[in-house]
């Protein structure tokens, strides 16, 4: 069977255990009023939850049940005539919480506002998110072809957990050009079915960005069936839409900006419902989904969310001004200082704000960068990223303390690379941080 010409759909993913579940609906969502469409940051006090279902409770109460009764003996044939196809239109409201839950349902539809996706899952992590995305995408004898570098669990799993099933990867710099990403797809279609094209951008801990709109011209030339992921955690959801560039499927670590406040750990995936079904019947079968609480306190985050990003970027800009030209600072990788090229070009066309992490490289090598780190007052020694604190870390011997050295030159991970998240505090505040920790170095 010639495998790389077969094409990419739910039929050919492996059988789902349990089919999707379509929730009961909650009454007219108000979208537009006037002819003007409403913006997320409006949408986010109220989309998706009808207190009318909820006692006129305000804000959604947390559901914390395993199961949801039936209505009556036929209500629950009828479910599962839905459920089995035996009646058209599917099933009907909720059954289990393993597939999903009222605090979920709400926190995916507010979700998917930001992205402009049709159908959005949440997860209970990043990386439950990525690995159930990847499993329900990739089976024996298929290939993925990504850029890299990824966020290091992300490639431990495609190079050596997938591989355990048969599923190989080719991979190209985060940075590369239409011929290039053209040549390493082609290269993968000799290898095998190309199942999946897996981005990150800005890549951790790099901030290098891809080029969305090349990679997506290469897929219609060579692959036109095959999905485009992007994990989307460093500037989404407000700073970067990479379904309006291409993509098919975004991916998120909603530990991070989402949630925003460094007290929980969740993960999403949005997209056209054609691609996110087949995650979803792996997502029920699997139960890696959010639990109610966390999901809830996610809502919580979401109705701050742009105010949180706006802050932390526009504190972002002010540090990165002031630490651009102090003579103890040999450079900075900060979306927002980029030089003229083909990074910027990139940027110029997929982001609308350069978020608040960046690199810094202090002039010197571990020991000043240790000196730095330890001499912080404000400033948190902790990884992780897109909190409301600011936070700092050393990727090479934290993070990345297990990559080999040779990759490490490669990826630009040194020594006297400072890895920084900056957060909502004053900005004045943090540039009197900064000064004082680099005097000490
Ligand atoms: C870019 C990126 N993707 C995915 C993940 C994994 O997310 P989680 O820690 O929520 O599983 C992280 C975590 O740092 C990340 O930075």
């Amino acid at each position: 069977m010639a495998l790389s010409t077969q094409k990419v759909t739910p039929e050919t993913m492996p059988e789902p255990v349990d089919r999707p579940t379509p929730r009961r609906k909650p009454k007219r969502e108000v979208t537009t009023i006037g002819g003007r469409t409403l913006k997320p940051s409006t949408l986010m006090m109220g989309y998706g939850y009808d207190p009318t279902l909820s006692e006129g409770a305000l804000k959604p109460p947390i559901f914390l049940t395993s199961t949801f009764a039936f209505e009556s003996a036929a209500a629950g044939k009828r479910h599962f005539e839905g459920i089995t196809g035996q009646r058209e239109g599917g099933a009907e409201g909720l059954v289990y919480s393993r597939f999903n839950g009222p605090n979920q349902e709400i926190l995916e539809d507010r979700l998917g506002v930001w992205d402009g996706a049709e159908d959005t899952l949440v997860f209970s992590s990043g990386m439950s998110a990525i690995a159930t995305l990847l499993l329900a995408y990739c089976q024996a004898g298929d290939v993925i072809v990504h850029s890299g570098p990824l966020y290091a669990a992300t490639e431990g799993f495609i190079a050596r957990v997938m591989a355990r099933y048969g599923v190989r990867y080719v991979d190209f710099p985060a940075g590369a050009s239409r011929a290039d990403i053209d040549a390493v797809i082609a290269r993968g279609k000799e290898m095998g079915r190309v199942a999946l094209i897996y981005l990150e951008s800005p890549a951790n801990p790099t901030n290098a960005l891809v080029d969305v709109e090349a990679v997506a011209a290469a897929r219609d030339a060579l692959c036109p069936e095959t999905p485009i992921a992007i994990d989307n955690t460093f500037l989404g959801p407000l700073w970067q839409r990479p379904l309006d560039h291409g993509a098919d499927i975004v991916v998120y670590s909603l530990t991070k900006y989402a949630g925003g406040h460094s007290d929980l750990v969740a993960g999403g995936v949005s997209g056209a419902r054609y691609w996110i079904d087949p995650i979803r019947a792996l997502r029920n079968t699997m139960g890696t989904i959010l639990d109610p609480n966390t999901s809830w306190m996610l809502l919580r985050s979401l109705e701050t969310l742009e105010i949180r990003m706006q802050r932390a970027t526009a504190n972002a800009v002010a540090v990165c001004d002031y630490l651009k030209d102090h003579p103890k600072v040999e450079g900075l990788g900060f979306l927002g200082l980029l030089p003229e090229g083909s990074q910027k070009d990139i940027y110029r066309r997929h982001c609308t704000g350069p978020g608040s992490t960046f690199s810094l490289f202090v002039r010197g090598g571990e020991a000043e960068a240790f000196r730095f780190l330890d001499s912080l007052r404000i400033a948190k020694l902790a990884v992780s990223l897109g909190g409301t604190e600011t936070l700092a870390s050393h990727p090479a011997a934290m993070t990345h303390l297990s990559v080999p050295p040779e990759r490490k030159a490669a990826l630009g991970i040194s020594d006297n690379l400072v890895r920084i998240s900056i957060g909502i505090e004053d900005a004045g505040d943090l540039i009197a941080d900064f000064e004082q920790a680099l005097e000490k170095v």
